[in-house]
């Protein structure tokens, strides 16, 4: 699926170009060392880690099927910018924004508009629902969010 999902992002990538929005890969596949790096770190800055930070071993950066994004800017992909275009085109490639607002509760995290998810045919299906991954597949999200 890893092979499946590189093509699939390259497709979607070479066409958001020709309509003008512009994306590159900052972090794909994170190993638990490299996932245990990255949390550590944001702890040593930041309050609230686990509202945008997955611990070691609950990333699905682990899995190799998810992208973060950025733009021209060389920030992550935020509104505005490519991200609309992403929001709107993603699933017809096998990808879904996986963090969305009004979702937090939900997933356990803050929206990331940079984070994509390869799934396959089912992303399609999934985006037109207007549910998260969690609703849709029935598995517990994070519930990392400060109450
Ligand atoms: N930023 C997301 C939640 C992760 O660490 O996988
Ligand atoms: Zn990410």
């Amino acid at each position: 699926m890893y092979d499946e999902a590189t093509e699939a992002f390259e497709k979607m990538q070479k066409d958001a170009e020709k309509d003008g929005a512009w994306f590159h890969i900052v972090s794909r596949y994170r190993s638990y060392a490299v996932q245990n790096w990255v949390y550590e770190g944001y702890k040593k800055e930041r309050e609230h880690v686990d509202t945008f930070s997955a611990k070691p071993g609950y990333s699905e950066h682990q899995t190799g099927l998810t992208f973060d994004l950025i733009d021209t800017s060389g920030n992550l992909v935020t509104e505005p910018g490519p991200s609309k275009w992403l929001l709107k085109n993603a699933a017809k490639y096998g990808f879904v924004v996986r963090y969305q607002e009004g979702k937090e509760k939900v997933t356990g995290y803050m929206p990331e508009s940079w984070h994509l998810r390869y799934i396959g045919k089912e992303a399609q299906d999934i985006a037109d629902s207007g549910l998260s991954l969690e609703e849709y597949y029935g598995f517990t999200g994070g519930d990392y969010v400060d109450k």
